[in-house]
Order: C-alpha cells, then structure tokens, then sequence
C-alpha cells in the first residue's frame, strides 16, 4: 500500500493540497514542514489551523527555517502575512513529531512504496538525499515547480520554490534515484480555481465553502492584481491530481537542471548531457474534468472521521 508524506510551506494553495489529502485515498505518515511562502513557526501554526478545521491532526516534522544558503524569501503578498489568507483561523498547538530530514530518510528506507508530494522550495529534500540518497531509490516524488516555457511568477525566468532556493532544486532534479514527477506554472497555469467552483462546494458543504472563501480571498485579490486572472492557480493540489487522475494530464520525459546564477536563480534549464537522468514533466490539462473532480472532492465530507 503506498503512504504518503507531504512537504510543504502552507500557503493557501498547499492549504487546497492538504484538504484533497484528508481522504482516505491518501494515508498520510506526516508532513514535513519547510520555510517558503511563510517562515517555518508560522507554518507550524498553520498545520495547526487546519488540523483544527478538518479535525485531524496529522505529524508534524520541522524542516528548514531556510534555504541551504541562502537567505529566505517569503511570499505574504501573495499568501498573507499569516500564509492563509489573513483568515485568522482557530488552532489548537499540538506536539511536533520531531525533525524533517531524518524523518524523510527513515520514512524512505522503511516504506516499499512511499510517494512524497513537494510543495514547497526543496530544501528538506535535498539535505536529505546529501544524507543518504540511496534511501529513496525505490520511492516517488512529485515536485511543483519551475516554469519551462512560460513566465516565472517571481522573476520573468523563475518559479517561486525554485526561486527562493535554487541549489536544493538542482540538487534534487539531478540527484534523486527514484521516480520523479515535475509540475510546473506551464502545467498549472492552464487551470483557474474561481467563486464559482467555491459557491458550488459550498452548496453540498457550507462549512468547506467558508473556509475556502475565508483563505482565497486575499489570494484571488492578488492573481487579479498580478495575473489578471479572476480567480487563482491551485499549484499545489495539482500535485495530488496528477496522482489521483494522470489520465486528465500529459507528460514528456527530459532531463532538467536549474539554474544558480544570481541573474537566473531558479530558471528550469534542459540537460542535454548523456545519461542525463530524465524526470515526467507535466505539459498539458483537462481543466473541466479537474476543476469537476475538485468540487465532487471537496464537496464530500472526509471518509477519514474528521469534522470536513
Ligand atoms: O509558485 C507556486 C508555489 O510556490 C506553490 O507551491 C506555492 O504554495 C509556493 O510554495
Ligand atoms: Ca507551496
């Protein structure tokens, strides 16, 4: 049976991820939080908010305050200054589980068939493969970030996890030994998240439907100002769908590296070496078969117990 770990730096969109996540489908070993769209105390705190409001608490394994060398740049104006939209939610603190890397390599070794989603900037994945990289050969990984053939959306070249750490995600793209899968902007750009797909969730859950709009506001506010768009990019849950429904996506395989010039920190460059070892790129959607899927399963209340 294959468990799960999630890595990730709530934000709104890695928010979206983890309520796909509550279902049964998906048995969670724990997250392993890392400092991106918010600093990592803050994204502790986060967990704590949705473990409150789905009511399920899931393991909390603290990774990197930062980047590997790198100072941290966050992302409150896109997010909010609390990483939820400035929704205020109620949380109850709960023991931390212990320490991220080492749980990545000993989840790793123990678990056949382990898929981790990263949803964040890599730096838990790539001080873990420094660590022992041998132990994820039979695992997967599913990675959103990077921008191929599109715009960056925090430099022209650049996605924001790549951006904020670049050495890990060049690090992990080459080094990883396991199967890898990557989810771009080029892929999630091609699907706008809107009232409309919320108004419909809160129809069959009133409760979901409150959460969404409380967390999306700011968010959506902040697509309109910097992408035009009415509504939002839903990066992170993408990551989950191309496991759930690959059927919905296309992919090509290529080999990538990136980029760790200060003038393209995080650009996502082709290698064209020999033996270059190749990783799924994802490419293309269907976005009315996704954005259905996504209200049926957020619109159905949680087969694992909890309260959403
Ligand atoms: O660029 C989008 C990605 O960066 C998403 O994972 C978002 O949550 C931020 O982490
Ligand atoms: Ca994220």
């Amino acid at each position: 049976m294959t468990k799960f770990i999630i890595d990730t730096d709530p934000g709104v969109d890695d928010a979206i991820a983890l309520v796909l996540a509550r279902q049964e489908a998906y048995p969670i070993l724990g997250l392993s939080l890392v400092a991106g769209n918010v600093h990592l105390e803050t994204a502790k705190t986060n967990v704590f908010r949705l473990a409150k409001f789905l009511g399920r608490k899931l393991p909390i394994y603290l990774g990197s305050p930062g980047p590997i060398t790198r100072p941290l740049e966050t992302a409150g104006e896109i997010h909010g200054q609390d990483g939820l939209g400035e929704s205020n939610l109620p949380y109850e603190d709960y023991p931390v589980s212990g320490e991220a890397v080492d749980f990545l390599i000993r989840s790793a070794q123990e678990e056949e068939d382990l898929c981790i989603f990263a949803l964040g900037p890599l730096t838990n994945l790539a001080l873990a493969l420094r660590k022992n990289p041998q132990a994820f050969e039979g695992s997967r990984l599913i990675i959103m970030g990077g921008a191929y053939q599109v715009k960056g959306n925090t430099s022209d070249l650049a996605e924001f996890n790549f951006y904020v750490d670049p050495e890990a995600a060049d690090e992990v793209l080459r080094n990883f030994p396991g199967d890898l899968d990557l989810v771009p902007l080029d892929l999630t750009s091609q699907c706008i998240f809107s009232k409309r797909e919320i108004a419909k969730i809160a129809r069959a859950n009133p409760a979901m439907g409150n959460f969404l709009e409380s967390i999306t506001r700011l968010y959506m506010e902040a697509y309109a100002r910097e992408e035009g768009i009415e509504g939002c990019y839903i990066n992170d849950p993408m990551t989950l769908l191309v496991y759930e429904r690959p059927d919905l996506f296309s992919y090509e395989r290529l080999a990538f590296r990136v980029s760790c010039q200060e003038e393209s920190r995080g650009q996502l460059l082709r290698r064209k070496d020999q033996g270059a070892k190749t990783l799924r790129i994802y490419y293309k959607l269907k976005e009315k078969e996704i954005l259905d899927y996504l209200v049926e399963a957020m619109s159905r209340k949680s087969d694992q117990g909890g309260n959403q």
